[in-house]
């Protein structure tokens, strides 16, 4: 059994009910390890989109507590939200770019933001684009891009501040199967440089060729999971035949 002395995730008997009654989330605990990475299944109104907003802060529980990185969300005030936002990297199945701004710009867009220099933007957008492939396309219009480019630019504006946390809400949804394998590969590499992911998708087939923790909700409830709870950290021996990435410009 692996241990780590703090999780990046943790969900304490967590309960969502929304304004309408509904109980998105029924006493849910569970703990992410740091580094590690995870799949989060369940069947349509399972509760996988509301477990990754109560992480984002664009939802909050209704009972319970919710850490991450060993911060009590539930003190995170609504005028903190923004830079809370900013160490997470999102992504979501729609990855809404801006259509009348290049691929740079829709990449810096976070750090823009926050205010970083020109400088280290240029520097920062680039790595980026290179972890997904694109650098070649720093120029071009998301029109310009297929679909699963522009899932990758997604991922490159979510990788762009470095967080420590990555999520997804059905990343590959609009995807073939090969582009979603490669999206998937993309994760895990930034699994394999330290980032901890957490991704929800119903995708059997594609999530069953990873050798990565499942977590399964059913009516917001979840499902034991005990067969699969050892964290699956980073193992080098997985990633000999992955592209290395820019050595200077990992996460
Ligand atoms: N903003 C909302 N207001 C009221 N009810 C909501 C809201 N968002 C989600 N729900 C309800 O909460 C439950 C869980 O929804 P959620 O979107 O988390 O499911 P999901 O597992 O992501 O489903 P899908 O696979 O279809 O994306 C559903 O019953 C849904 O109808
Ligand atoms: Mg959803």
């Amino acid at each position: 059994m692996i241990t780590t002395a703090q999780p990046m995730i943790r969900f304490q008997n967590v309960f969502k009910r929304y304004a309408n009654g509904r109980e998105a989330l029924i006493n849910l605990t569970l703990d992410v390890a740091s580094g590690e990475m995870v799949f989060l299944t369940g069947h349509s109104g399972a509760g996988k989109s509301t477990l990754l907003k109560l992480l984002a802060l664009i939802e909050r529980p209704t009972r319970g507590s919710l850490l991450v990185n060993g911060e009590n969300l539930a003190g995170i005030t609504r005028a903190k939200i923004p830079a809370y936002r900013r160490q997470l990297g999102i992504v979501f199945q729609d990855h809404k770019l801006l259509a009348d701004r290049s691929i740079f710009d829709n990449v810096a867009l976070p750090l823009v933001v926050a205010n970083t220099s020109p400088k280290e933007i240029a520097k920062r957008v680039r790595a980026a684009l290179d972890q997904v492939g694109l650098l070649q396309y720093e120029q071009a219009r998301p029109i310009e891009l297929s679909t699963g480019e522009q899932q990758r630019v997604g991922l490159a504006r979510a990788v762009v501040t470095k967080p420590a946390l990555l999520i997804a809400d059905e990343p590959t949804g609009n995807l073939d199967p090969d582009l979603s394998l490669e999206v998937m590969d993309i994760f895990r590499r930034f699994q394999g440089v330290g980032v901890t992911v957490l991704i929800a998708s119903h995708n059997v087939a594609l999530i069953e060729r990873f050798k990565v923790r499942r977590i399964h909700l059913e009516g917001g409830r979840l499902l034991d999971s005990s067969t699969e709870t050892e964290p699956v950290l980073f193992d080098p021996a997985r990633f000999l035949d992955a592209e290395p990435l820019t050595p200077t410009e990992s996460l």
